[in-house]
């Protein structure tokens, strides 16, 4: 028996026979400004998953703890179940997006260290921007669970870095989630690192192969995850 448990912008999950392993299903949704622009690509949901799936194989392989299992058809993924910590972490190399936006700083900047942000995850709110000392005094995380967030977080950019650069890729920026294993309660990668949260720029070029195409009207989605796609596809 297999029941929806949770519909998002851009994947269903669904309960499987195992009480601790659920099925994500990639859907072909795009969403952009918390949902106010979307569109439905034919394929979106098998790129994502594909890309995805090397990305989270390549992080399991340097020790970064995730939820994936394995990868069960063109658009589905088994995962391990965790409650969702309330904090979208977006990790940034370069300005961009918002926070070009905020601080009045070119986008394409580098910056001189990495930054950690973030954001409450609520689309009622907006997710808004939030420091530990408010994710503590909510109750949101613990100071530990905060800690070890912030320390995957900047290994997981470290990983993916390199793993971008073997096919000429910068990468600016991405938002990730973490779970809390059901079992242990142990802090893992959950979610998704896709082209959809992340900003992956030619090196050379600075061509988006990314979401930003869709948001700013740039060019086809598809056309450019499948670019995407192709590009990863030599790399270890
Ligand atoms: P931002 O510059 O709009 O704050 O976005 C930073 C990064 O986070 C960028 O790679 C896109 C990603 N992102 C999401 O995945 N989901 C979101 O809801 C937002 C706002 C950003
Ligand atoms: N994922 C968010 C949305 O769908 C925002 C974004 O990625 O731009 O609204």
């Amino acid at each position: 028996m297999s029941q929806l448990l949770y519909e998002g912008k851009a994947k269903k999950m669904f309960t499987t026979d195992e009480p601790n392993v659920l099925r994500v299903v990639y859907k072909n949704d795009a969403t952009a400004f918390n949902g106010q622009k979307k569109a439905q690509f034919e394929g979106k949901g098998r790129l994502n998953n594909a890309i995805c799936t090397k990305i989270f194989k390549m992080l399991q392989e340097k020790g970064i703890p995730t939820h994936y299992i394995d990868t069960i058809s063109d658009t589905e993924q088994l995962v391990k179940a965790v409650s969702i910590v309330p904090i979208e972490v977006v990790v940034r190399n370069v300005v961009a997006g918002s926070l070009s936006k905020r601080l009045g700083v070119d986008e394409g900047e580098t910056l001189s260290r990495t930054i950690v942000e973030f954001y409450y995850k609520s689309d009622e709110l907006g997710d808004p921007m939030i420091n530990s000392d408010h994710a503590l005094a909510m109750d949101i995380a613990t100071k530990e669970e905060l800690k070890e967030i912030r320390r995957l977080a900047l290994s997981i950019n470290e990983s993916l870095q390199a793993f971008f650069a073997e096919a000429n890729i910068l990468l600016v920026d991405f938002k990730i989630e973490f779970g809390k294993l059901k079992e242990t309660g142990a802090i893992v990668l959950a979610d998704e690192i896709s082209p959809d949260s992340c900003r992956l720029w030619d090196k050379e070029t600075h061509e988006k192969l990314d979401k930003d195409v869709f948001r700013r009207n740039i060019a086809d989605l598809p056309e450019t995850y499948e670019k995407l796609l192709k590009r990863l596809e030599d790399v270890k």
